[in-house]
């Protein structure tokens, strides 16, 4: 069954003045929407129509002869994700992950310096991340497409690094975008669901 580009989970002009409706328009109903696209096809030609896309990321990563389905896939979830990490009302860390970021990352203050050196220090296009790492929590970045799912890395956070995510709002200002990521857009209480979904029992 072909894989469905899902809405955002709130409206286009929702995140402003830090994400302009015509940027969410453009990397929403245009770049996430090709790359489902894509991915669609490319799975069903590869006769992987029938696996999720998690399965897909997986059984595709590394595989020269597979690059392009894999990167399609990726990005098609690393976009939903990057969506419903973000929110207009972004609350704050408490409880386990307030815990967690102090105890693993050294608070939260070095917690956003660290985020942002890793979304300004990746070079070219990629991705920012908070992943749980073995029961820890780690920042990481990741070039291009790549998402922390296949080096068994699980994502609690991201941030698209990608000139397509700031440039119509912040030119080449990745800096102002990472600032503004972390002081106004984080979606908390969907960090902390993924980290009780991460630590659930498979
Ligand atoms: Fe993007």
């Amino acid at each position: 069954m072909a894989y469905q580009l899902p809405d955002l989970p709130y409206a286009y002009d929702a995140l402003e003045p830090h994400i302009s409706r015509q940027t969410l328009e453009f990397h929403h109903d245009k770049h996430h929407a090709k790359y489902v696209d894509n991915f669609n096809q490319m799975s069903e030609e590869a006769g992987m129509g029938n696996k999720s896309l998690e399965e897909v990321i997986l059984a595709s990563w590394d595989n020269p002869d597979l690059q392009k389905l894999h990167n399609n896939a990726a990005q098609a979830w690393n976009h939903t994700f990057y969506w419903n990490c973000m929110s207009p009302n972004q609350g704050k860390p408490s409880g386990e992950l307030a815990d967690k970021i102090q105890s693993d990352l050294g608070g939260m203050e070095q917690f956003e310096s660290s985020f942002k050196s890793a979304a300004t220090g990746q070079f070219g296009s990629g991705y920012a991340w908070l992943v749980l790492d073995k029961g820890s929590l780690k920042v990481v970045n990741t070039p291009n497409a790549v998402n922390p799912i296949v080096y068994n890395q699980f994502p609690l956070l991201t941030m698209d690094v990608w000139e397509h995510a700031y440039y119509l709002d912040y030119q080449n200002g990745r800096a102002k975008y990472a600032e503004a990521f972390m002081n106004d857009l984080v979606n908390w209480d969907y960090v902390a669901q993924q980290l009780n979904y991460a630590k659930q029992p498979v």
